[in-house]
């Protein structure tokens, strides 16, 4: 478990202990109760496809619109997995559990395994399987996703990861594993950041975004293009590979919410034409500009597919 012992105090800090807006009203494990099980404590950006960002005119329900678009990015790696009534799926950095609770509950798949390396969130996920009545049919474990040994081998139908996988040291290791843990025939469906251009710096600013970078657990080795996140993936044994974009239906409505969410936290309410201003600045800036190629040199969103191929036997590489 040398990896669960490298990575697992930062990640419990960077997810478990800092009060960061989304989680701020995780309660405290033992004290869960029926309302609290239904709280959403997603950590992701969602997919605002079919969801419509806050507009300067209506943002108060920014909350709903959220928990909406992280229902929706789920809901589009179910569907490319085409999940069914059988399968026994693996969530790969599942945080709090909401993922693996919607698979069970909306998609009505056999069984969900989630491991993270914060084991506060698998607490209080676990609290909230019970209160919910899926124990049974949902283990929260703690364990790293690049460490997937207690799962033996081909076990699982599918591996999805919702944004999680740009955390992972190094994603290469969880791609083995996942091909590893995967049934033969079986689907790897990931909602993964990572980088698609260089974006000029000085050095400076290089030094500002490593920094930022570590802080946040992003790790540099896996702040690739699309075209190696494929090579990567073939390499690690996969077939049927897909990398589709969702970056345009993801940063800049995000940001909106970010701001919404930064205000509510000051008790701020903005005025209109002043929140007006600002949504079209996050519209129209460069896309350097926005928060991810600024602090961590993130510009791309992916869904990605791949599935080992059905009559493959043992991992490709190691
Ligand atoms: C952005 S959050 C996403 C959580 C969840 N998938 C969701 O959408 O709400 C990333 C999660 O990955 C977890 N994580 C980071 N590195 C990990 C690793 N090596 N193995 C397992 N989980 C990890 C973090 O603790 C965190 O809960």
């Amino acid at each position: 478990m040398d990896a669960l012992q490298t990575l697992a105090p930062s990640m419990a800090r960077l997810y478990g202990e800092i009060r960061r807006p989304i989680a701020r009203h995780a309660p405290s494990p033992d004290a869960i109760d029926g309302r609290d099980a239904k709280q959403p404590l997603w950590h992701n950006m969602g997919l605002w496809r079919e969801v419509s960002a806050p507009t300067a005119l209506d943002h108060t329900d920014w909350g709903t619109r959220l928990q909406a678009a992280q229902h929706a990015l789920l809901d589009e790696l179910a569907a490319k997995a085409e999940l069914g009534p059988d399968d026994d799926v693996l969530d790969c950095g599942c945080g709090f559990g909401d993922a693996a609770m919607r698979l069970l509950q909306t998609h009505g798949v056999r069984r969900v395994t989630g491991v993270d390396l914060a084991p506060r969130l698998l607490e209080v996920g676990r609290a909230r399987a019970r209160q919910r009545g899926l124990q049974g049919r949902l283990a929260l474990r703690l364990a790293s996703a690049t460490d997937l040994r207690f799962a033996g081998e081909a076990r699982f139908d599918v591996v999805l990861a919702l944004q999680s996988a740009f955390h992972f040291k190094p994603r290469r290791r969880f791609l083995s594993e996942a091909f590893r843990v995967l049934t033969p025939g079986g689907k790897l469906v990931l909602a993964d950041m990572h980088r698609q251009r260089q974006h000029p710096a000085g050095l400076r600013a290089a030094a500002r975004r490593a920094l930022a970078r570590h802080r946040c657990g992003i790790h540099r080795e896996n702040l690739y293009d699309a075209a190696t996140y494929r090579r990567e993936l073939r390499a690690a044994g996969f077939d049927d590979i897909e990398l589709t974009s969702m970056s345009a239906h993801v940063f800049r409505p995000f940001s909106k919410v970010m701001l919404l969410m930064a205000l509510d936290e000051q008790g701020l309410e903005p005025a209109r034409d002043e929140l007006a201003a600002a949504f079209e600045t996050i519209e129209r800036c460069p896309f350097d500009e926005l928060i991810w190629a600024r602090m961590w040199d993130i510009d791309e969103y992916s869904l990605v597919f791949a599935r080992r191929p059905p009559a493959s036997a043992g991992r490709v590489r190691r």
